[in-house]
């Protein structure tokens, strides 16, 4: 529970970080990987706006980055009016570095509020298996 702790900690962090001054609303995600350690991102907007990216794009990408390929834990924070739920894409990418046993941990500022696991959120979807090389 300390290690989720310390995720959410980050994740605030990364919100805090957050580069948004088109929809002005700050995400941040933070992914505890299995081997205990944190990636955290927040959102990255871009005038071009179809370019920017989600927290949990950046902070998935960083823990890909330090050689780290499964998700144990992910949180995402956000001042909405409802708790945020990952996007669709975000739901995909989140997949594919997930197995049964992963979470997706809702935040607000003040704590966790909501745990699923992706197949709640994501009950089926494209994914390795899928491909076809021949
Ligand atoms: N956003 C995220 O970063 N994560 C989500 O789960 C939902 C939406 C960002 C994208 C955009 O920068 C802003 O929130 C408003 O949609």
């Amino acid at each position: 529970m300390k290690l989720l702790e310390n995720a959410y900690q980050k994740a605030l962090v990364a919100r805090k970080n957050a580069y948004a001054p088109y929809s002005g609303f700050l995400v941040g995600a933070a992914v505890l990987s299995e081997n205990g350690e944190i990636y955290a991102a927040g959102n990255v907007e871009n005038a071009s706006y179809p370019c920017g990216t989600c927290a949990e794009a950046g902070a998935i990408a960083a823990m890909v980055a330090a050689g780290d390929k499964k998700i144990k834990d992910i949180v995402i924070v956000a001042d909405g009016n409802d708790l945020i739920v990952p996007c669709g894409a975000c739901l995909q990418r989140i997949a594919e570095f997930s197995d049964e046993n992963t979470t997706i941990s809702l935040a607000d500022l003040q704590k966790i509020q909501k745990s699923y696991k992706i197949s709640e959120l994501l009950p089926v979807s494209f994914s390795v298996k899928d491909l076809k090389n021949d």
